[in-house]
């Protein structure tokens, strides 16, 4: 969700802007811009639509050497995605060029407030203001830096900003407040702003996190960072560990095809390293410091958006039953809103693949306002959540490029049966059983690669089924969650109806929609619930409707119920969750190609969901 780039240094800035910007398309984005500066003159170009626009209006060849320049991925908020509202925007006087990724709250006070003033404006972005009121101090004699300053305590809301300025044009600013942002730094004087690492990789792997309230000044020699309020502050430079492979498609046709491939591995690097077979139990660094406290927790909450959500609702269940903590999973949408109810030895989970999503920060901030422990699983290293938490837990499953997420997913769970094991054996959950856990979680890789081997199955049965326009997903228990994650991707990337729903309440209502034009997708594998959801096909069967189920290898019996059968190896059913989905990541995969649509991208989606 809007993706920014910002170079100071001595190359040409345009091919860096360019190719940062590629790199940050998968966040997702409508409309796009640059703007450079170099000896005092401006070169800005805007477009509608994808990147390639954009570099058939511009030309590599300019020869511009060395200067500054911003460059931005716009996804609509404040006004349609049109050349005028494109970023970046600038003052009256084009001095001042802005790229903005957040909320501008208040703008329409100080757009009036400017207009009053004889500000000419030309979009319906909150953004346009900020040139605007910069120039304002500009023209009362402050310098750059302290116009920049005192415009952001005019303003209120989140941002991301990289500003240049002819009238000190060998500098960029980059301003922070909850929305990502950081620094790349080079030995030989090239100087970055990105909102993610993966637009800087190419260039530099040392990278400076900022903070809320932050901002750095770079310019072709160096680098400072200081306070919005103007204290000067030495920050910690890291070092990206990213491979440089996994930002690339690796002849796969799509990130999504290469990510969901990748799953078995994501589960390994979830795991490596993090399991004590001999204590029956999970060794988890990032928790380590806070042992003591989570042995005394009786409540956790997990709270999330999206598929990381689904992860928190299976989340929710596995630290039940394997540590008798109770737990609940909320949407951080709902819960930063809500009273919630905070009691003593409780503690809050973020689950968060980016670890930048704007509800799931708020409801963190939510909760650490009520002094509740807040922990994180985040996959992206150094991300807004990761810093916000008291104690975290990352996935380490790399880069995920595709809009849609998938291998993270799987991680995201495989990071959950570690905690709930780890908080169960902390409590009464016995040697025996922890140990089978361990067991089967490692046997989990080779099983998935076994579905994966199915692949050609899946595609021929989402060529059969893609002539549907409505679907139902059903599961129980561990596949509930499944089935609405099965739903949530089919509609992502191909612009279905589906509907995940929890088989116990399809007598509720939904059987109503059942026909022979509505097929459901059923997991019904070989566990505590498994008559449950054979009842469940039978009763659509008895009303013409169609069925392919998820079933466990072995059972000959379904083939008599369901339509079509993918079967999955035998696995604990807590476990089943990282199984059962694989095959219905696939099915949307190939649905959504079969249907003709760019699935890495998918309309109106972002893959970092940065405003609310
Ligand atoms: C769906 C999807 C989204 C994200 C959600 C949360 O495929 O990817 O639903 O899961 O936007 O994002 P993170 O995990 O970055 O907080």
């Amino acid at each position: 969700m809007c993706g920014i780039i910002g170079y100071a240094g001595n190359k040409n800035p345009m091919p860096i802007l360019i190719g940062g910007l590629k790199r940050l398309e998968y966040r997702g984005y409508d409309s796009a811009g640059i703007a450079i500066l170099n000896a005092k003159k401006f070169y800005v170009q805007k477009s509608v639509g994808k990147i390639e626009q954009l570099v058939k209006k511009i030309s590599y060849r300019q020869n511009i050497e060395g200067g500054v320049g911003i460059g931005h991925t716009r996804w609509a908020t404040h006004g349609k995605p049109t050349l005028t509202n494109a970023h970046p925007h600038n003052s009256c006087d084009n001095k001042i060029w802005v790229a903005h990724n957040g909320i501008i709250e208040n703008y329409k006070d100080i757009k009036n407030q400017l207009i009053a003033k004889g500000h000419k404006f030309k979009s319906e972005t909150d953004t346009e203001v900020i040139p605007h009121l910069i120039e304002e101090y500009s023209k009362k004699g402050f310098d750059f830096k302290k116009s920049v300053r005192l415009a952001m305590s005019d303003i209120k809301g989140t941002y991301a900003l990289t500003i240049i300025n002819s009238d000190e044009p060998d500098k960029l600013i980059a301003v922070k407040n909850s929305s990502p942002l950081l620094i790349g730094i080079t030995k030989n004087g090239q100087y970055f702003a990105a909102s993610d690492a993966t637009a800087l990789l190419t260039h530099t792997r040392e990278i400076i996190y900022l903070n809320d309230k932050e901002m750095a000044v770079l310019n072709g020699t160096g680098y400072q960072i200081e306070t919005i309020s103007g204290q000067s502050i030495n920050k910690k430079i890291e070092v990206l560990k990213e491979k440089e492979e996994s930002i690339q498609k690796s002849g796969f046709p799509h990130f999504m095809l290469k990510e969901i491939f990748e799953e078995p591995e994501a589960v390994e690097n979830a795991i490596n390293g993090r399991l004590i077979y001999k204590e029956g139990t999970a060794k988890l660094g990032g928790i380590e410091t806070i042992k003591n406290e989570l042995s005394k927790i009786n409540h956790l909450t997990i709270t999330a958006c999206g598929t990381a959500y689904l992860a928190g609702q299976i989340g929710e269940y596995l630290v039940e039953e394997l540590s008798g903590v109770s737990s609940k999973v909320e949407y951080a949408s709902e819960f930063r809103y809500k009273n919630p109810v905070i009691k003593n030895n409780s503690a809050i989970l973020a689950v968060s693949q980016s670890g930048e999503t704007a509800d799931t920060l708020a409801a963190l901030y939510e909760a650490e306002r009520k002094n509740c422990l807040t922990l994180g699983i985040v996959n992206v290293v150094g991300s807004s959540i990761a810093r916000q938490t008291h104690a975290g837990i990352y996935n380490h499953a790399g880069p995920e490029i595709g809009v849609a997420s998938t291998k993270v997913f799987v991680s995201q769970l495989s990071v959950l049966i570690l905690l709930a094991l780890f908080l169960g054996r902390q409590r009464n959950l016995s040697l025996t059983e922890g140990k089978k856990i361990i067991m089967e979680l490692s046997s989990l890789p080779k099983k998935m690669r076994q579905i994966l081997k199915q692949a050609p199955l899946i595609k021929k049965m989402a060529r059969k089924y893609s002539k549907f326009d409505n679907f139902l997903y059903l599961g129980r228990k561990y596949n509930m969650p499944i089935a609405y994650e099965g739903a949530l991707k089919l509609k992502e990337i191909s612009y279905v109806h589906a509907e995940g729903y929890g088989a116990g309440e399809m007598k509720h209502g939904p059987i109503a929609m059942i026909n022979k034009n509505f097929p459901s997708v059923a997991i019904a594998t070989t566990n505590s619930v498994y008559e449950k959801m054979e009842s469940n096909i039978e009763e659509i069967k008895a009303r013409n409707g169609r069925v392919l189920a998820i079933a466990t290898k072995g059972n000959k019996k379904i083939t008599k119920l369901a339509d079509d059968v993918i079967y999955i190896p035998k696995t604990l059913e807590p476990l089943e969750p990282i199984l059962t989905v694989l095959p219905l990541h696939l099915f949307a995969y190939y649905f959504g190609v079969l249907r003709g649509f760019d699935v890495d991208k998918p309309r109106n989606l972002a893959k970092s969901v940065t405003v609310e």
